[in-house]
């Protein structure tokens, strides 16, 4: 069976931080969309979210021509309901990085969707391949890793897992472009491109305070001015949660079996103390 080619409706599961931008891009692209949660009280917020969002971007001029906040948000479905998905062309999901509950998800959607929708997801460090084989279509399913923050980010990686087929390939890049996002694709080995390169980059800047080089403020000062990055790899780490950095590093660590990859003994202190950066309002730094 062939992927569906033109996709108009799409789902979107886990209306965290991830999953509400996936949402809220794929609106403003004109796509029909269904932002669901478990939690009620999680999709109140990620619609309270949204429309700040989007109210600024309106302030700014910034929505399509034609646009408004309310006719863009208008097209977005919040719910808990699972089976409000069912006429989805396309799902997305941004849940939880834990490979049971997305195979457990992903064959629930498998059971749900047309058999010619496709199955997406934006794991930042789970093998896609092991996704294909927990759902009877394999062929349908595939990675599509959006960065954070997802209105701002103009990347989309996306991962061919071994039986991926090229007209699912093609109708996610085609979807991904309408959404305003440029797309790099990555063969499915550990941690992709981007957190291939940017996960032990910020885990040497944990040992970098770990030994005692330099303070956090030096090292993210010297990355900022000395390299013309955005943010320091240990602002940045705050940013992405130290949780999700140890969970990539791990990944990287088991998945190559180098010792290069072995996770900071600060990093995973700092996990183990609930340091998880910005959302818990400690980390490398304090968060009001
Ligand atoms: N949603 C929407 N817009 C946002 C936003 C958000 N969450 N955060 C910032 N913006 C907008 C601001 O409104 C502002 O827009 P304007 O230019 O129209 O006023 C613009 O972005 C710049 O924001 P600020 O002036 O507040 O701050 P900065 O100039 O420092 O930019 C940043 C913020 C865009 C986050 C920038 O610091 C940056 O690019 N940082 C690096 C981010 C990065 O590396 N992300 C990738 C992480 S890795 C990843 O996601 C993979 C995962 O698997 C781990």
């Amino acid at each position: 069976m062939t992927a569906i080619s033109h996709i108009e409706t799409i789902a979107v599961i886990g209306s965290g931080q991830m999953g509400a931008g996936i949402a809220q891009v794929a609106a403003q692209a004109g796509l029909q969309v269904r932002l669901y949660d478990l939690a009620e009280a999680a999709v109140a917020r990620a619609e309270t979210g949204m429309k700040r969002s989007l109210a600024k971007l309106e302030s700014k001029g910034r929505l399509p021509e034609g646009e408004t906040a309310a006719s863009v948000i208008a097209r977005v479905q919040f719910t808990a309901v699972f089976e409000d998905l069912a006429d989805a062309d396309f799902a997305v999901e941004a849940i939880v990085e834990n490979e049971k509950i997305k195979k457990e998800l992903f064959a629930k959607l498998d059971g749900l969707l047309n058999p010619r929708a496709i199955l997406a997801s934006n794991t930042s460090s789970i093998p896609i391949t092991r996704l294909c084989a927990a759902t009877k279509r394999p062929d349908r399913v595939v990675g599509m890793h959006f960065m954070n923050p997802v209105p701002v980010m103009k990347l989309v990686e996306l991962i061919r897992g071994l039986p991926t087929s090229d007209e699912t390939f093609a109708a996610t890049t085609a979807l991904a472009e309408r959404m305003g996002k440029q797309v790099c694709i990555s063969q499915d080995y550990p941690g992709f491109i981007v957190n291939r390169v940017l996960i032990p980059f910020i885990n040497e800047a944990c040992y970098a305070v770990m030994e005692g080089v330099a303070t956090p403020e030096d090292i993210d000062k010297s990355c900022k001015l000395g390299l013309n990055h955005p943010m320091g790899p240990l602002t940045l780490a705050d940013f992405i949660g130290l949780d999700t950095v140890l969970a990539i590093m791990d990944v990287l660590h088991s998945g190559l079996g180098d010792s290069k990859y072995r996770p900071c003994p600060l990093l995973r202190k700092y996990v183990d103390a609930g340091w998880l950066g910005r959302k818990s309002g400690q980390g490398f730094y304090k968060y009001d």
